[in-house]
């Protein structure tokens, strides 16, 4: 099968980062399904683990999030049968979705939408779960309406994460939606889905919270430079709200600062089920299922902005190229293999 690798750590314009290479299709056991992959999506992952560095240097195949179908069947899969539409983000522990076939734990996939192609599912798996996740278990928002009315503030809002973020504490939550944008197009693409104020982020933040009428928040998802924004996200908390970050922090933060409100801090890792293989990580399929038919309802939106064809190397190597630089706007998509 056909598949995108390097067998190194490299720059996105290092001339091996990024090969096309025919490696053995896999075949199907246990609780796997074996997928044949029609389009892909990249996120800022796929970018920081090709300049990690691996130990031995054997072929690395990145990417994690894809749509296609589903081929074989391990020996104990229940919730698929071959021929079936599936969309999912994989396991960061296991080869990627960059290859014409991969393997992937039936508990961690769902059927896709109907109403959408392969290309735009491609782009939804591995941010709904983080947002999800993020919004629903960590921040513990309720999805019956019952904390409708609430403030949230999300930071990157028009980024993959932001653009279903959105989506998803407005269409379940009802939630009061300010989120941050520093661009004309970046902030028109957060109201399209659904917020309800666009602040900049690169502004005072709670000046411009405070011209709102919102100087304090209930909630604060943070998806992007945490550290740069901690003091900030502790001073626009309410007392007793919550926060939560799907990224590190790269210098120390002081926790203090949330004692007097006895606000609450959580990471979201949204790998953590299928890494530690957790007793609840059909909880996946369950959300995706829920994401998809939210979308063929139409309460849900794209939130594909570029669909790049055929997959391959040289395509691969240009959407690397515009992740890296901070700036997107919504999801990259590549599509088909010829
Ligand atoms: N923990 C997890 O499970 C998990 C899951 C997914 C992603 N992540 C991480 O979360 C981060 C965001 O992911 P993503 O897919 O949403 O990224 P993305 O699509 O690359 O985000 C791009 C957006 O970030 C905004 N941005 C850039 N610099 C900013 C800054 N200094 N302050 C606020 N916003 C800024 C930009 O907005 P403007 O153009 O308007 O400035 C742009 O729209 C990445 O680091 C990614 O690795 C973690």
């Amino acid at each position: 099968m056909k598949a995108i690798g390097s067998y190194k750590a490299l720059e996105v314009n290092e001339t091996d980062a990024f090969l096309d290479v025919v490696v053995d299709k896999p075949k199907a056991t246990g609780r796997n399904i074996l997928v044949e992959v029609k389009a892909i999506s990249v996120n800022p992952v796929d970018t920081k683990i090709r300049k990690r560095p691996h130990p031995d240097e054997t072929l690395r195949i990145l990417g994690w999030d894809a749509a296609g179908t589903v081929k074989e069947v391990g020996e104990d899969v229940t919730l698929f049968e071959v021929g079936d539409d599936v969309y999912y983000a994989g396991c960061i522990t296991k080869p990627g979705s960059n290859a014409e076939y991969q393997l992937v734990d039936e508990r961690i996939a769902a059927l896709k939408p109907t109403s959408i192609n392969f290309g735009e599912s491609a782009a939804l798996p591995l941010t709904t779960i983080t947002a999800w996740e993020a919004l629903f278990e960590r921040l513990g928002i309720s999805k019956k309406g019952n904390d409708a009315g609430k403030t949230i503030l999300m930071i990157g809002g028009a980024g993959g994460v932001g653009s279903i973020a959105i989506q998803l504490a407005g269409q379940i939550a009802n939630l009061k939606i300010i989120t941050t944008a520093s661009r004309k197009e970046s902030a028109d693409w957060c109201i399209a889905r659904g917020a309800d104020h666009v602040i900049n982020h690169y502004d005072d933040i709670p000046e411009q919270l405070d011209m709102l009428g919102h100087a304090q928040v209930d909630y604060v998802l943070c998806l992007t430079n945490i550290s740069g924004y901690w003091k900030t996200i502790t001073d626009v908390i309410k007392p007793q709200g919550k926060i939560c970050t799907i990224v590190d922090f790269f210098e120390d933060a002081n926790f203090d600062l949330l004692k007097l409100k006895s606000a609450s801090f959580s990471f979201e890792f949204m790998f953590t089920r299928s890494m530690h293989q957790t007793e609840d990580m059909a909880e996946i399929n369950f959300l995706l299922s829920k994401a998809a038919a939210m979308i063929d309802s139409g309460e849900l939106i794209t939130t594909v902005n570029k669909i790049v064809s055929p997959i391959n190397a040289d395509n691969l190597r240009k959407v690397h190229t515009d992740i890296e630089e901070g700036q997107a706007i919504g999801k990259y998509v590549l599509e088909g293999w010829t």
